[in-house]
């Protein structure tokens, strides 16, 4: 190996849950659209397709350390764009199923696997929802060829469902096998390792 990429092979032992990133490579969050969606049913949206598992072994035959999924909506009516992967506690089929070829296609080179666990707030696209819940009423403007709805802030029993839909959305990915979840709410980013909080 090259001197330069020695640093890049280096592991990484997280402090509270004692995971190791085998290396320095790191996949983040990208969008796969990989996903069904259906305009006229909700119900049959968000469910990975094989190509949302293939893509997760190649990404792990290319030697990442830490995979990240793209974002993972845990609400069906808050997408951040049609074909995304949803865990939505609403959705009829088993998603543990559903996901679980996908994480260990992941791991399948010794990877640790982060999916991201998402609400989007404002940010939904305007086509898919026009009036979004999210912090404010404050509206985002147009941009790389969007637009979105004006949001009406959540209520204190919107929120304690979001925290709900979270933790489900959480318990089905540990019990598919992932390492832990990035919670991404409002655009705010929060790493959890399954048995730390690294
Ligand atoms: C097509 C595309 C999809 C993305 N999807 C997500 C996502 O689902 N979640 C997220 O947190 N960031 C997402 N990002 C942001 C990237 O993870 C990354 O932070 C960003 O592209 C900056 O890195 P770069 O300068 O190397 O592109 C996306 C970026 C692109 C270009």
């Amino acid at each position: 190996m090259a001197a330069h990429m020695v640093p890049l092979a280096q592991p990484i032992t997280l402090k509270l849950s004692g995971k190791v990133i085998k290396n320095r490579m790191y996949r983040t969050p990208l969008s796969e659209y990989a996903s069904t969606y259906d305009e006229n049913n909700v119900e049959n949206c968000g469910k990975p397709l094989p190509r949302y598992t293939e893509l997760y072994q190649e990404l792990a035959d290319g030697g990442a350390g830490l995979i990240c999924t793209g974002n993972i909506p845990i609400h069906r009516d808050n997408l951040e764009n049609y074909n995304n992967a949803v865990l939505d506690i609403n959705n009829p089929w088993d998603p543990v199923e559903a996901f679980a070829p996908a994480v260990k296609a992941a791991k399948s080179r010794g990877a640790i696997f982060l999916p991201q666990l998402q609400f989007p707030g404002r940010q939904v696209p305007e086509f898919l929802n026009p009036n979004p819940k999210s912090s404010s009423d404050q509206q985002l403007e147009p941009c790389l060829n969007k637009s979105y709805g004006k949001p009406s802030p959540l209520t204190k029993d919107e929120i304690n469902d979001l925290i709900r839909r979270y933790v489900w959305a959480s318990e089905v990915l540990a019990e598919a096998g992932a390492d832990g979840i990035i919670v991404c709410l409002l655009l705010h980013e929060i790493l959890l390792f399954l048995g730390g909080e690294d």
